[in-house]
């Protein structure tokens, strides 16, 4: 079989026992890569010398060869920081309100683009089958292909694409769609950002296969890590801390995609509008810091850091508080129980690629008493839960009504329910994504 080479911004080097990387990229594909020969190229994580040292660092674990190299202050700031999670981010998920276009951004995002092609070049072997991810790297296919590579090269976005009007905001997006039909395939999350991407490159005169694969998890592993977890110290401490109390449970990277404001005051609406559940629900959010250099994200924390205090100050007593709020980095397997625990998970997003968390909230559940999902309609999960309770996110009083919904839902329903979102699970693994993305790149 071809060696596989998988290229993105962010790798996960193995790093003995630290907190795992918080992100739907590094766990999917850890998930898809389990048993088979690879290299995985991208960024270090480290600034360094950039564009002096072209040499990457090389460590190999479990199959997997690593390879990375370290971006320069300059190089971070302007792809990184700048293009990538200034201009991209939001335009991907359809806030042209907070995009922030420079062209010398626009620029050092197409330098590293010519970087990583240039040292990726330069460790391929011919057949080697590559796939390519994420919105940071649009234009590599075309960078490689100018260095003359002629290996089979694949795209997966892992996040949404928006209507081709709004993609036609952005400043120079023409040639960035020039990029992408350069790739042989394109894979994204769902129908919806297939369609929307086919009708950019359709507007532009461009053709590409573009085809939907949506993400999935292996949801087994999950569950056993989940049972496992349920039995460990730092789950029964949570679950002890509850006194009895149904648990509400968001998890999500500290990022204004993921609706954690509203989340917040539909906590607050649900306290006021359905009253008896005061004193006998407590909410956790767990949200690790991330692009904590970005001024939106910044922003975010005070606004959610007063949110709570403001919300806890007005319905808390003495031996309870509705909100508990955690910013650091938590262990995956403690994640885990904590899902398992929960009475009812709350995912709701402005707009998501697809949100695994949603996925591993259903995985991790105790089949004989499953908690409910309240979803977002604006995640690509929303198109394969059905058993979920969907909302529109941007209503803090339809999130409220859904979780009154969740937490007064008899036994029958919430396994009827999670029925319905396990079968989806079962016919959609990460492994089963990654062959089925693969066999078409091969095809
Ligand atoms: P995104 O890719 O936008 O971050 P996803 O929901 O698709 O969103 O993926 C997030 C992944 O990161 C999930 O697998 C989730 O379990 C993991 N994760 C989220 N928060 C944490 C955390 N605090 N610590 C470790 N992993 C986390
Ligand atoms: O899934 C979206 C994504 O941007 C991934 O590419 C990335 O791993 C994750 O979110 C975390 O973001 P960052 O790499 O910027 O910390």
């Amino acid at each position: 079989m071809a060696r596989l080479v998988i290229v993105s911004n962010r790798v996960p080097v193995p790093k003995g026992r630290a907190a795992s990387q918080p992100g739907g990229l590094a766990v999917a594909l850890k998930d898809a890569l389990q048993g088979r020969s690879a290299l995985w190229f991208g960024w270090s994580g480290q600034i360094g010398k950039g564009d002096g040292n072209d040499t990457p660092s090389i460590l190999d674990a479990a199959g997997v060869r690593y390879a990375t190299i370290d971006l320069s202050d300059a190089e971070h700031r302007l792809y990184y920081t700048g293009f990538s999670n200034g201009t991209l981010w939001p335009l991907l998920h359809y806030r042209m309100g907070l995009v922030e276009f420079r062209r010398e951004e626009e620029e050092g995002y197409r330098a590293v683009n010519d970087r990583f092609a240039r040292v990726l070049a330069g460790l391929l072997a011919p057949d080697d089958v590559v796939w390519v991810h994420d919105f940071h790297l649009f234009p590599l296919a075309a960078a490689l292909r100018r260095l003359g590579v002629r290996n089979r090269i694949g795209f997966f976005l892992h996040v949404p694409f928006p209507p081709a009007a709004l993609f036609a905001a952005l400043p120079r997006g023409d040639g960035l769609l020039r990029d992408l039909a350069c790739y042989d395939l394109l894979g994204m999350q769902t129908e919806e950002d297939s369609q929307n991407l086919r009708g950019a490159l359709e507007g532009s005169g461009l053709a590409a296969r573009v085809e939907a694969f949506p993400i999935g998890l292996d949801a087994e592993g999950f569950a056993k890590l989940a049972q496992r977890a349920a039995r460990s110290a730092d789950t029964r401490r949570l679950a002890e801390s509850l006194n009895g109390r149904a648990l509400l449970l968001g998890v999500d990277r500290l990022d204004y995609s993921k609706g954690l404001p509203n989340r917040f005051l539909g906590m607050e609406r649900l306290l006021r509008r359905f009253p008896g559940h005061s004193r006998h629900v407590t909410f956790l959010q767990v949200a690790p810091v991330s692009r904590g250099e970005l001024t939106q994200y910044r922003a975010l924390r005070r606004q959610l850091d007063e949110l709570a205090g403001r919300i806890n100050g007005q319905h808390a007593d003495v031996d309870w508080a509705p909100i508990r709020w955690i910013t650091r980095a938590t262990a995956r397997a403690s994640l885990a129980g904590y899902l398992r625990l929960a009475r009812v998970g709350v995912v709701t997003p402005l707009r998501d690629g697809m949100n695994l968390v949603a996925k591993e909230h259903v995985a991790a559940q105790d089949p004989a008493d499953p908690g409910v999902l309240v979803l977002s309609r604006f995640a690509g999960a929303a198109a394969e839960l059905g058993g979920a309770i969907h909302v529109n996110p941007h209503d803090p009083d339809e999130i409220a009504e859904g979780l009154n919904t969740a937490l007064t839902m008899g036994l029958e329903e919430r396994v009827a329910r999670w029925h319905d979102n396990t079968a989806c699970l079962k016919t959609n693994s990460a492994a089963q994504w990654s062959r089925g993305f693969l066999a078409a790149l091969n095809a």
